[in-house]
């Protein structure tokens, strides 16, 4: 057991740079922007118009989603932001700069073990075009040269399809099955695990 001393000790050596976080990062089509309060009425729209498709996947976004809730995540993401926890970007067409069409995030399981996630989700009429795909990709430099990431991980519940091949379509590989490990709608369900490791994004993305 490290004591917290050393802890933090061993944080400063090896975890490294989240202060330098771009709080916008931009695609071919999309802009990922930190939340900003001014998304809470776009966001509430967003996730009001999926709530069927997210609700069975998301523990988050079980019933009534307002503007309410989205200022309350707003400031929960910011306050995660500046503490360097987790990471979330609203996503929105270049196109429309001021829309929410999804978001995405990636934050620290273990600063010590250098692991980290990735979660997103994509309002329901802009889905199967690529925007989850496109958005969790952007997300890959920063989870391995900011963060300092050894090994990314994506938790995807047995069924979801469209999410599992996003994972595979970002070459994340398969490890096995987490059982029960996330209750939805008051039923356990079991999530796959997919990982990318440092040396794989590293031999893909040469310098
Ligand atoms: C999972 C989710 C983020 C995928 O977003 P997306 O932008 O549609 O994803 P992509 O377009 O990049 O592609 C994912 C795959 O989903 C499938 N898909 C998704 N929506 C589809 C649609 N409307 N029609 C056909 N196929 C669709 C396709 O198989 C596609 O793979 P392909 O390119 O090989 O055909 C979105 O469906 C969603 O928000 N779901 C609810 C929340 C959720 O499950 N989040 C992830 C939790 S782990």
């Amino acid at each position: 057991m490290l004591s917290i001393m050393a802890r933090r000790a061993y944080n400063r050596k090896t975890v490294i740079n989240f202060h330098s976080m771009p709080p916008a990062v931009p695609t071919d089509r999309l802009w990922l922007r930190r939340f900003r309060f001014s998304d809470a009425r776009p966001l509430a729209e967003a996730v009001g118009q999926s709530l069927p498709e997210l609700s069975q996947w998301l523990p988050w976004a079980q019933g009534l989603y307002g503007v309410s809730e989205a200022r309350t995540f707003v400031k929960s993401s910011n306050r995660s932001w500046r503490r360097g926890r987790a990471f979330d970007f609203s996503i929105s067409m270049k196109t429309e700069p001021g829309s929410v069409v999804g978001g995405v995030g990636i934050w620290y399981t273990s600063r010590i073990q250098r692991s980290g996630e990735i979660g997103y989700w994509v309002r329901s009429d802009l889905t199967g075009i690529g925007v989850a795909t496109e958005a969790a990709e952007a997300l890959l430099p920063l989870g391995f040269e900011e963060l300092g990431l050894h090994r990314l991980l994506m938790r995807i519940a047995v069924g979801n399809h469209s999410s599992r091949r996003v994972a595979e379509k970002l070459g994340f590989s398969y490890e096995g099955i987490a059982r029960e490990e996330i209750m939805i709608r008051g039923k356990w369900m079991d999530h796959e695990v997919f990982s990318l490791l440092e040396q794989e994004w590293a031999s893909r993305n040469p310098r």
